[in-house]
């Protein structure tokens, strides 16, 4: 077995499958996170790409098209049935986004507290050559009438209320009942955004109605706001237990080797009070006797010990999805992130892919990698989890120099690559294709869709197909149903 000169190996995972009940939690270790920086190049020119070329997302022009003029938006995803098939409706693809008001007196950067879900539509089965170029996609509107998502917080106290991440489910192929799951946020801060007290994150299911004619989609219901998860302080970290904590981004599916059982993915932190310093040795996860290995001390002392993000499980427990109960976390990466966000269950040949998206600036000390999507392969939904690549988990980049300070989106390092945060918030469809969103392209903001990209996944490996669209970028916002929902009472 060898590694890369100078770094340890990454850690052994066998990919096997465990019951998706028992307490098995596989390991994002440092030992694979570390092999990141192995495949980077130390001695590209300062603020070039540093890392390798197949995994990384080509880069995004600076003239960039807006997706709409009326909203800013990032995360985005599509209308998908239990095997996350994408469906259009009656002829119409439709997405779901996360928007705000580019005219209401904010920044770019302080949108998050005002985040309401927003939707838009377009005519399905068009080539992207043959659209706007900016995708054509129409905006709707807010998806659910105004303060029906408050109602989860109804007589608390709250300074900011706003609706985040999430996914859309079609409950029935022929019928028109979809199935809101997102994150109901309350905000309690004081006027510099600190926190009075902790944010209140519950996982929220809402149901509604889809209809479209001729001219327009549009939706009903969405009244009712039923909340089905808040932390619980023993798998998943409460806002008492870290006032900065992530329980948020929920993602159901059906298991073909659970037929009938849903269970839902979504971004959490190890649970226990931020600070305490028990990594542990498996959460290194380096060989015995590894020259390259670091001691748990050493690591400790450093302080890593404040990024423990992990990717949680739950399970249905009955048919209309309103009610659920957490099951052990998936996937931890203790020491080694804090955020393993929008996870989703990618299930191709066999194999189960839990993609996840983070941050280069939420790496604990030590480790490093750039903005983008993390991947891991298994045999099940709950398995002995392999990092992608190299053993590393980097699936897809934006184009970053690892030898150069970070600096951030709102405010960046100038010698870092402009296109370091090019994209965020990428979500991969059927077919590997990769939707996410434009956050900063040489100083200029997005808050638009990106070109999608194409993957090629097969066993443990992925790369860019750089042969799709023009240089490996297909066109803005390009996100294509694969299946047709028609429901003849909808016409
Ligand atoms: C990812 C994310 C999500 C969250 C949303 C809030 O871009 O951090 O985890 O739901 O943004 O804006």
């Amino acid at each position: 077995l060898s590694g890369v000169p100078g770094f340890p190996l990454p850690s052994i995972h066998t990919q096997q499958a465990y019951d998706p009940a028992s307490d098995f939690t596989s390991r994002w270790t440092r030992a694979d996170a570390l092999q990141i920086k192995a495949h980077s190049s130390t001695s590209v020119a300062v603020g070039q790409n540093s890392m390798p070329a197949q995994l990384t997302m080509p880069n995004i022009p600076a003239d960039f098209p807006q997706t709409s003029p009326d909203v800013w938006i990032w995360d985005t995803w599509t209308l998908i049935d239990k095997h996350a098939d994408q469906f259009s409706y009656n002829g119409w693809e439709v997405i779901f986004s996360l928007t705000a008001d580019p005219n209401a007196g904010y920044t770019f950067d302080d949108r998050h507290v005002h985040a309401r879900i927003g939707f838009f539509y377009r005519r399905a089965g068009i080539p992207a050559s043959q659209r706007p170029v900016n995708g054509g996609w129409i905006y709707g509107g807010h998806l659910f009438p105004d303060g029906t998502s408050a109602q989860v917080f109804a007589g608390t106290t709250y300074t900011e209320q706003a609706e985040w991440s999430g996914s859309a489910r079609l409950m029935n192929v022929h019928g028109n009942t979809v199935s809101v799951f997102y994150t109901d946020l309350a905000f309690n801060r004081n006027a510099n955004a600190g926190n009075i007290t902790p944010p209140v994150a519950v996982i929220t299911q809402t149901l509604g109605q889809i209809h479209a004619d001729f001219r327009h989609v549009w939706f009903t219901g969405f009244g009712t706001h039923t909340p089905l998860l808040r932390p619980d302080g023993t798998y998943y970290q409460t806002g008492q237990q870290n006032e900065f904590y992530s329980f948020r981004d929920p993602f159901t599916f059906e298991d073909p080797q659970h037929p009938g059982v849903n269970y839902m993915v979504f971004e959490g932190n190890t649970a226990g009070d931020r600070g305490t310093p028990n990594c542990t040795e498996a959460d290194l996860g380096y060989r015995p006797n590894d020259p390259h290995a670091e001691t748990l001390q050493e690591v400790l002392d450093s302080g890593a010990y404040y990024q423990k993000a992990n990717i949680g499980l739950a399970i249905a427990e009955n048919g209309s999805l309103s009610k659920w109960k957490f099951l052990p976390p998936l996937i931890s990466s203790n020491c080694v992130n804090d955020q393993t966000e929008r996870p989703q269950m990618y299930i191709k040949d066999g194999k189960y892919y839990v993609f996840t998206i983070s941050h280069r600036t939420t790496y604990a000390a030590g480790v490093d990698g750039p903005d983008g999507v993390y991947g891991f392969v298994g045999n099940g939904i709950r398995s002995d989890f392999q990092p992608m690549n190299y053993g590393s988990g980097l699936v897809l980049g934006n184009p970053t120099d690892l030898n150069t300070a970070a600096g951030t989106d709102f405010d960046p390092n100038p010698d870092q690559n402009p296109r370091a945060f090019q994209s965020y918030s990428h979500y991969i469809m059927p077919g590997g294709l990769v939707e996410s969103f434009i956050d900063t392209v040489e100083g200029r903001r997005g808050g638009a869709l990106s070109p999608t990209v194409r993957l090629q996944i097969a066993k443990s490996a992925s790369v860019v197909d750089l042969r799709y669209g023009n240089g490996g970028l297909g066109g803005y916002g390009d996100i294509p149903a694969n299946r047709a929902d028609i429901n003849i009472a909808g016409f």
